[in-house]
């Protein structure tokens, strides 16, 4: 089968597209026939290596956690599954992933896809939709009549953040560049901020948020203004660069890390189908063409590098010894969700 792969961590020119060997169900998976795989912000950083300390990889490794197929193997000792059921799943993210015409996948990671969405389109739902999922309801625990500002709404966790934040009944405050702000209005943002032409604390103008959610990467001096932002014992989460252990005034602060969920694979895709939930997809592509999405993500990582490594010992260190966050950005910016056809 085609697949790509990298064999070291590095620039985007590391993804070779390429014949490998079909993988088969082990016991406990199902083989999926890949429909679409979308590609996510993470998926650059793991592949430059800043993950290694955290996420390692054995190489040659197959990238893209994020799946929607069909399953063509049941493995031994599955249940509850059978060949021809259309599926999603967010994969581990160390194991062989979806950029490849078939992947063995652990049955428990498992939903059934969306009915009301293309099946490839899909794969833009799970990681980002978990992580929007498990920052909104599982973390902050947001309720009807909160109030809430989502910083980076414009992006694809974002997105579904607002979505879900909205849905919950929260009056939500939303960042998002002209690019944005249709969709995110679209999504049930009560208020838009232009980030781009104003800063976040001087538009929401001495306002304070019983929920901060950051969905962006952010200098610790952003982070810090966006704590400031919080109501007394309300909660800052973020995704990206996270808030001090101890902020005061009764603030909670989370490091969210999304897991991988069937349960909340399972919600989504119902909020999908109940049309209460969108998983919009900005380009589809085929799958041999992965490292130019890499390629075009160039400028957007060395900026995330920029921001968070200060915060993150760790990251700096990786980034320091690796041109691959450095390099120049090509010719276009992505925007939205991504889906790679095998
Ligand atoms: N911790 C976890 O478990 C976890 C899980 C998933 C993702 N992440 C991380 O979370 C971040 C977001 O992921 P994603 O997939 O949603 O990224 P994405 O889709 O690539 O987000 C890009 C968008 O971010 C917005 N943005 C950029 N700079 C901004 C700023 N200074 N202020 C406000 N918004 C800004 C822009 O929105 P506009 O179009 O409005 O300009 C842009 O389109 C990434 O760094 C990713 O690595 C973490």
């Amino acid at each position: 089968m085609k697949a790509v792969r990298y064999h070291a961590y590095g620039d985007s020119d590391v993804l070779v597209y390429e014949d490998v060997t079909r993988p088969v169900a082990a016991p406990g998976q199902v083989l999926v026939r890949v429909a679409g795989t979308s590609f996510n912000s993470t998926d650059a950083a793991i592949r430059a290596g800043l993950l290694q300390d955290t996420l390692p990889l054995a190489f040659p490794h197959v990238p893209n956690p994020d799946v929607s197929g069909v399953i063509a193997e049941v493995g031994e000792g599955v249940t509850g599954w059978s060949v021809g059921d259309a599926v999603i799943a967010l994969l581990p993210a160390d194991a062989p992933g979806a950029a490849a015409e078939y992947v063995a996948a652990p049955a428990e990671v498992l939903a059934s896809a969306p009915r009301t969405v293309e099946l490839a389109d899909a794969s833009a739902l799970p990681w980002a939709g978990l992580t929007a999922w498990q920052s909104v309801y599982e973390h902050a625990d947001l309720k009807s009549g909160q109030n809430v500002l989502i910083n980076g709404a414009g992006g694809a966790v974002g997105g579904y953040a607002v979505q879900l934040a909205a849905r919950a009944g929260a009056t939500v405050t939303a960042t998002a560049s002209t690019r944005s702000r249709d969709r995110i209005r679209s999504y049930g943002a009560d208020q838009i901020v232009d980030y781009t032409t104003t800063p976040v604390p001087r538009a929401v103008a001495g306002r304070h948020f019983d929920v901060v959610l950051n969905m962006t990467p952010t200098s610790p001096e952003a982070t810090a203004q966006l704590v400031d932002l919080v109501a007394d014992g309300g909660a800052f989460l973020s995704i990206t660069t996270p808030g001090p252990d101890d902020a005061g005034r009764g603030v909670r602060t989370v490091h969210v890390f999304v897991r991988s969920d069937a349960g909340h694979l399972a919600q989504l895709v119902a909020r999908v189908d109940d049309g209460a939930l969108a998983a919009d997809v900005a380009e589809r592509l085929p799958l041999a063409e992965l490292a130019e999405v890499h390629a075009s993500y160039a400028a957007q990582l060395a900026e995330m590098v920029r921001l968070v490594a200060r915060a993150d010992g760790t990251l700096a260190a990786r980034a320091t010894e690796r041109a691959a966050v450095s390099d120049e950005s090509p010719a276009r910016w992505l925007t939205g969700k991504t889906v790679l056809i095998p």
